[in-house]
């Protein structure tokens, strides 16, 4: 059900020329993992380069980073997530999206939450944390915290975490470092999204 759905939205995607990136993308990224099973949808930024050519999001260097982490976490990314972008197209050489670029896809996004309706939201990163909370808030501040949005018709809970590709510039493990600090949130989020 949900799949069909989401195929249909798919299909308007694919041939999506809303923005400027439509003319220079090699593939729509639309999404990855189980629309039926997932329990939580994680919202990173925008593909990039692997994702551009392969057209599955977070399979690059950041995507395995991200994969090591939920794998510790005890959550599984075929079967507990759904994984989208703010944007469905790769930005050139990686830059952020522009605000309308995240506005031409928003109905994409909105559609693919709606659709899903999941249990838990995460904010990967700062891109996805401001396209639905105040611009100005640091993703450092705020990272870990359970927010009630309303998004998509109904109240969610909302996680704001690291964006993998931060993560790759800091290796310690310490207490308190990027890195503990990102698998204490996803066993947090493990919790949420069995409770
Ligand atoms: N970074 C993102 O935010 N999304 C991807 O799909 C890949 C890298």
């Amino acid at each position: 059900m949900k799949k069909n759905l989401l195929n249909e939205l798919k299909n308007e995607c694919l041939g999506c020329k809303k923005c400027p990136l439509g003319e220079t993308r090699i593939n729509i990224v639309f999404s990855d993992g189980n629309p039926e099973t997932a329990k939580a949808i994680l919202i990173g930024e925008a593909p990039g380069e692997n994702e551009d050519k392969t057209g599955t999001p977070f399979v690059g260097r950041a995507g395995k980073l991200l994969n090591e982490f939920l794998e510790k976490a005890g959550i599984s990314r075929a079967q507990d997530l759904y994984i989208i972008n703010t944007v469905k197209c790769r930005p050139p050489k990686n830059r952020v999206p522009t605000d309308e670029e995240k506005t031409a896809c928003e109905d994409y996004l909105l559609k693919q939450i709606e659709i899903i309706s999941p249990k838990v939201l995460i904010f990967c990163g700062a891109t996805a944390l401001k396209s639905f909370y105040d611009k100005k808030i640091q993703i450092s501040k705020i990272r870990g915290e359970i927010l009630e949005l309303e998004i998509g018709g109904e109240k969610r809970k909302c996680i704001p975490i690291f964006h993998p590709s931060y993560l790759l510039r800091y290796h310690s493990l310490d207490e308190g470092s990027p890195r503990d600090l990102m698998l204490k949130d996803l066993k947090k989020i493990k919790k949420l999204m069995d409770a």
